[in-house]
């Protein structure tokens, strides 16, 4: 099976997003990855609602909503209304992510959950049957660019593990550092989709970049 490609429009050109999203339109890209930022959950600030709105005038494929922000439950409703298909909160800002997982499956959007590098995937076993996708950060959360922590191809291996131990259909999402190195031997190990911002858009073709990713087998 192909891998879901969603690239991260952190990386993108903000003057000019609408180009970026019609390019984006055009590639073998299957989601949009968001990714919002609030400056208290991680040291940065990215965007929010309004410019998540202008990217879905545009967007023809899924919107794929990273939320690295504290209290996601008070923005649910909000960001599916700005267009979000799938919304994924860290497990990290979530006391009661069960509530949160339910939340957001009643607004009709795919429900994800999102680990820190050090949260282990041990603790998502009693909410796995509940999530549409898990989203394994390959580096801490915040920027782009850094570079990717090797462990996470055992928390891969593990999480697979852990979806099959429990016949469970969620899918294995990998976030920060994905390129033509590290791409291959996350599906190895049994990753479903790939976010990938720097290497798509500071390639010389990123068309040829998603499709490219897209085309590794496992
Ligand atoms: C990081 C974000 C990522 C980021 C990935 O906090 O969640 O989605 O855009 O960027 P790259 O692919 O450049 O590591
Ligand atoms: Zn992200």
């Amino acid at each position: 099976m192909k891998p879901i490609i969603a690239p991260s429009i952190l990386a993108a050109d903000f003057a000019n997003l609408q180009t970026e999203i019609e390019l984006l339109n055009q590639s073998a890209a299957d989601w949009i990855h968001c990714d919002i930022m609030d400056g208290r959950f991680v040291p940065n600030i990215s965007f929010g609602l309004p410019v998540l709105q202008a990217v879905h005038k545009h967007a023809r494929k899924p919107l794929d909503v990273h939320l690295m922000i504290a209290d996601p439950q008070l923005y649910i409703e909000q960001f599916q209304k700005a267009g979000a298909n799938s919304i994924t909160v860290h497990y990290e800002a979530c006391p009661h992510l069960h509530r949160v997982i339910e939340q957001i499956k009643n607004v009709d959007c795919k429900a994800g959950v999102a680990l820190n590098p050090h949260t282990p995937v041990a603790l998502l076993e009693d909410i796995i049957n509940d999530v549409d996708l898990v989203l394994i950060m390959s580096v801490n959360p915040g920027f782009g660019g850094q570079k990717f922590i090797p462990h996470t191809y055992t928390k891969v291996a593990a999480l697979r593990e852990l979806i099959q131990s429990k016949n469970a259909h969620a899918l294995i999402e990998v976030d920060g550092g994905v390129n033509e190195e590290t791409a291959p031997l996350l599906l190895e190990q049994g990753a479903n989709v790939l976010v990938a911002g720097s290497f798509v858009f500071q390639a010389s073709d990123p068309l040829q970049t998603i499709a490219n990713l897209q085309n590794i087998a496992s």
